[in-house]
């Protein structure tokens, strides 16, 4: 039993089968009154099994909550703040002094995100203040010994990409490619950050009618795909041709190596105009969808270790859709995976429990032993 041969193909076999490093999942919060503390909050994740969180509205007390606890932190400045942050290193200080020194490194901040979608308001020239506003950051923080912090801006798919498909001839949409984009990818090799990018196959859809739902949502038939036909790679689902569109535009850029984090990814349930999408069953399907798909560790076709951190949008419903379909009595779309009592809407499994990962362990060596007794019977 002991022959070291049968050793080492044991270990071999754990290790093929071993799952490679999977994204990270978190989720976007944001608090609202009506909405549940975020001491429960934090025992809602730790329920679900929620490593990371993204804070669009990092209010400190909120920051304060998540020290000691092992999730991690991905903040954003709002982009109101972009304009005096990029003028004056003291207003960087004075962000910095509220939102990460009394926290750092208790609370485990990894991101700051300079600013939010700032494409999407349509004003290069204000979107242009980011690159000395992430500097701003970036020294300030330096100066205050903290090296660990990735900065970067979170850039919205839809704002940058000239084309999505085939997704190796995307390219970055200009004049943003030149202006902010470039010197933001050179400023991310340098610091070893990461490409943040808000990412919706919802609204690639919405834009594209003849790309069919069941592609858009990870549902898995024979004849869903689409082929890159220069590549000839074929793509089984909206998100990952997304995501390598980003990886194609960023190589011909010249950086093809930066790592990519999903700020934003999520399917509304409902739309208060009406969009017969918007429901519950499909954002049902595409967050499971989604999940399953991340935690395979599969990666996609361009980079085999895939994204590195998901930040579904979002963990309660909230007023914060502006951006994403506000009615003027103020009802707007609803892309919370929980409600307001902290019941899930429907269940997402974000991670095995360790049982079933030694269950399966189990059966290998189980398996292991029958084939070495089948072996020694038969000799
Ligand atoms: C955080 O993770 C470490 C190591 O994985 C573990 O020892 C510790 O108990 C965890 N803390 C909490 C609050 O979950
Ligand atoms: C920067 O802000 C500080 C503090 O608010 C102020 O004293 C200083 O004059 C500002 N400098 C510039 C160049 O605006
Ligand atoms: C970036 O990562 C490389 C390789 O891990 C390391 O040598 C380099 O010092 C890092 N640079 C910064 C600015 O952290
Ligand atoms: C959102 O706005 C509506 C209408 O103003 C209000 O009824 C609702 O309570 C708000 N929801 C949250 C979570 O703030
Ligand atoms: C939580 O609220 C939802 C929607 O209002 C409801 O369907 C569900 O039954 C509630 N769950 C609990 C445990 O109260």
């Amino acid at each position: 039993m002991s022959h070291p041969l049968s050793l080492v193909t044991f270990l071999s076999l754990l290790f093929i089968l071993s799952p490679a490093a999977a994204t990270t999942i978190g989720v976007t919060y944001i608090s609202s009154p009506g909405l549940p503390p975020p001491e429960d909050v934090v025992a809602i994740l730790q329920s679900l099994k929620i490593t990371a969180v993204r804070l669009p509205v990092p209010d400190p007390n909120i920051i304060r909550v998540f020290s000691y606890t092992n999730i991690s932190l991905f903040l954003a400045i709002p982009n109101s703040l972009i304009s005096p942050i990029s003028a004056n290193r003291s207003a960087a200080y004075r962000w910095l002094y509220d939102h990460v020194i009394p926290f750092y490194p208790r609370a485990h901040i990894t991101a700051i995100s300079v600013g939010t979608n700032v494409l999407a308001e349509g004003d290069v020239t204000s979107a242009d203040l980011v690159i000395p506003a992430i500097h701003n950051i970036h020294r300030s923080l330096i100066d205050m010994g903290i090296r660990q912090i990735m900065i970067s801006t979170t850039l919205s798919f839809v704002n940058i990409m000239t084309t999505s498909f085939p997704p190796s001839s995307a390219e970055f949409q200009e004049p943003a490619s030149n202006l902010i984009i470039k010197p933001l990818l050179d400023y991310l090799t340098e610091t070893n950050s990461s490409f943040f990018v808000s990412l919706y196959p919802y609204s690639v859809y919405k834009l594209r009618p003849e790309i069919p739902i069941g592609f858009s949502l990870f549902q898995e038939h024979a004849y869903n795909f689409r082929e890159d036909t220069i590549t000839g790679v074929r793509y089984r689902n909206l998100f990952d041709l997304m995501v390598d569109a980003v990886i194609a535009a960023m190589a011909v850029a010249g950086h093809e190596n930066i790592p990519v984090i999903v700020a934003e990814t999520g399917w509304p349930c409902f739309d208060p105009f009406n969009s017969v999408e918007a429901r519950d069953v499909y954002a049902k399907m595409y967050l499971q969808g989604l999940v399953k798909h991340l935690r395979s560790g599969k990666g996609t076709p361009l980079r085999k270790e895939g994204v590195t951190e998901v930040y579904i949008y979002e963990l309660f419903d909230t007023n914060d859709t502006a951006t994403k379909g506000l009615k003027s009595d103020g009802t707007g779309q609803k892309w919370g995976i929980c409600y307001p009592n902290m019941s899930t809407k429907f269940e997402i499994k974000f991670s095995d429990g360790g049982s079933t990962m030694m269950i399966s362990v189990l059966i290998i060596v189980m398996k292991f032993l029958l084939l070495i007794n089948g072996l020694l019977i038969s000799c």
